[in-house]
């Protein structure tokens, strides 16, 4: 039987390293991916690491996302998601969007609004795709914005835009031609 162990930023530090560590050496990449390498710094951020393990207690995929609690306008408190990684070996079987639906029921009880994000590959990116999440332009650093409604707050946001976006509404048209051309991470950044 599968678990997924959620692990506190400030609480499970050491253990989080640990589960990143052995990630990393599953994964034999080349070079560590930027979202591995990235983990000690969305921790540090406050980002709360969700794991899901196969029933031989193997991560095979794992979700950062810091819960936002400041409330200062109607679009926050946001969820911030930092990062999503699946073991190579492992990719197209559901485990990132199984993982998401977790962190997202767990935003949704947290009192969250909107969920953002930067999603800097194909992978990524169509990962939002599949999640319906909408986009929001290019940043300069050639990473998709992302910032979307969460269960229970639709209808609130009709015709706005969100703070901080580079850009407008994103069609389905332009977020497939993103996938297709690749992103930062893609392109080795
Ligand atoms: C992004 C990533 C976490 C997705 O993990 P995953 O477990 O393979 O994702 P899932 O199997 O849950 O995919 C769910 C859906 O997302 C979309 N998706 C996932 N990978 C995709 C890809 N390479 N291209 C296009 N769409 C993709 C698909 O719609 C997929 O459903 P489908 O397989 O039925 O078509 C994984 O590819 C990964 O670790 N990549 C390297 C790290 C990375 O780029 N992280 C994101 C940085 S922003």
């Amino acid at each position: 039987m599968y678990s997924i162990k959620v692990y506190d930023p400030v609480a499970d530090k050491i253990e989080i390293g640990a589960v990143i560590k052995e990630m990393a050496l599953l994964a034999n990449e080349p070079k560590r991916h930027p979202v591995l390498a990235e983990t000690g710094l969305y921790v540090f951020w406050g980002a709360t690491v969700y794991v899901y393990f196969d029933e031989d207690d193997v991560p095979l995929s794992m979700n950062c996302t810091k819960f936002g609690k400041r409330k200062k306008n109607v679009w926050e408190p946001y969820g911030n998601w930092y990062g999503a990684y699946t073991l190579p070996a492992h990719r197209r079987m559901g485990y990132a969007y199984r993982l998401y639906a977790e962190v997202e029921r767990d935003l949704v009880k947290a009192g969250c609004r909107r969920i953002k994000s930067l999603a800097g590959s194909s992978a990524g990116l169509g990962l939002h795709r599949a999640l319906r999440h909408q986009c929001w332009g290019l940043t300069a650093e050639n990473e998709v914005f992302v910032d979307s409604v969460l269960p229970g707050h639709e209808g609130k946001y009709t015709g706005l835009t969100p703070p901080q976006a580079p850009g407008n509404l994103m069609t389905s048209k332009e977020v497939d031609f993103f996938i297709k051309k690749g992103l930062r991470y893609d392109h080795g950044k």
